[in-house]
């Protein structure tokens, strides 16, 4: 983890009080923090940093299903595979990262994954921090921050494996990059930091959505701010009971289209309010194998204040 993050973190077991972390370092290289504990002052919890991954999961945070070779492999073609020309590869996160032309940073992604839209906002943000619950996800973002590329085996066709390389353009600034391990009902970052804010079909599979939403809106900065919703509403009971949904429902707080809602609750209940800018629908894939791939289709709402 990069030394300049130690100075925002804070403890997620505390919110919404806001204790910032005291580490105690046992190895630093090249402005790296690559062992350490960071610890709360107020409830003692510990947090690791090992081999430069820093985990701050509340407790009772348990690892998720995302966390399989063929996932991690499944989500480094989705992000990376139309930099290798990929004839199949869709061109989703270009798209998304054009949506934040102008946007200030530092730039928080909520829910990362394998990285491909913090590099992408590198472009024009000194500090991107991608968080992701799933440590193997964070993982592998910060190897590509760190050396660029990273090897997988992608399935072909049932147990036939095929060697692919994810690879970042040599023009992306990776050292402005930092991959945390962290959940988005929990961030461990103090209110009002963060100029721009995104969460990518993240707040369908999450407990609580509308905690995250708090979340988003409270690391949000208060004036100059930008926020990124994207998301294609795949409501289920396996992330969220229904009566958490924000969208899909007959009756309820879920009533009608998630689309509408989140709008509507942004609108309404940020604090101060988000002012829509932009909407529209972007479409990516995720491939099965190399002839089954699932299309999604992503709704985003782009917000200021
Ligand atoms: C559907 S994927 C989307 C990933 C990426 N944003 C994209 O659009 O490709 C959802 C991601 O959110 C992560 N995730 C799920 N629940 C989370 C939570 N509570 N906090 C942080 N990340 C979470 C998963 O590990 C996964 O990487």
């Amino acid at each position: 983890m990069q030394r300049r993050l130690l100075d925002l973190l804070i403890c997620p077991r505390c919110l919404p009080a806001e204790k910032p972390l005291r580490a105690a370092l046992r190895e630093v290289r090249a402005g790296e923090v690559v062992e350490a504990t960071l610890t709360c002052p107020k409830c003692r919890t510990d947090y690791p940093v090992s081999d430069g991954l820093a985990t701050l999961l509340p407790a009772g945070a348990t690892e998720d299903h995302y966390n399989s070779s063929d996932r991690l492999a499944g989500y480094l073609w989705s992000h990376y595979a139309d930099l290798e020309g990929d004839p199949d590869a869709h061109r989703a996160f270009p798209a998304w990262g054009e949506l934040f032309a102008g946007a200030d940073g530092p730039v928080l992604d909520a829910g990362c994954a394998v990285g491909r839209l913090a590099f992408e906002l590198a472009r024009q943000a000194e500090l991107v921090i991608g968080i992701d619950r799933a440590a193997g996800f964070a993982r592998a973002a910060r190897t590509l921050a760190r050396n660029g590329r990273l090897g997988f085996e992608l399935i072909s066709e049932g147990e036939l494996y095929e060697s692919r390389t994810a690879r970042l353009p040599d023009e992306v600034p990776r050292e402005r990059v930092e991959f945390l391990v962290a959940d988005a009902l929990a961030l461990p970052f103090p209110a009002g930091l963060f100029g721009t804010t995104a969460s990518l079909n993240l707040l369908d599979r999450v407990p609580l959505p509308r905690l995250h939403l708090a979340e988003l809106d409270r690391v949000g900065r208060k004036a100059g701010a930008t926020l990124l919703l994207a998301d294609p509403w795949s409501w289920a009971a396996g992330p969220a009971q229904p009566e958490e949904w924000l969208g899909g429902c007959r009756s309820g707080q879920g009533a009608g289209f998630g689309r509408d809602n989140v709008r509507r609750l942004l609108e309404r209940l940020g604090r101060p309010p988000w002012r829509l800018a932009d909407n529209g629908r972007i479409s990516w894939t995720i491939r099965h194998h190399r002839n089954h791939f699932e299309l999604i289709h992503s709704d985003y709402l782009l917000a200021r204040r």
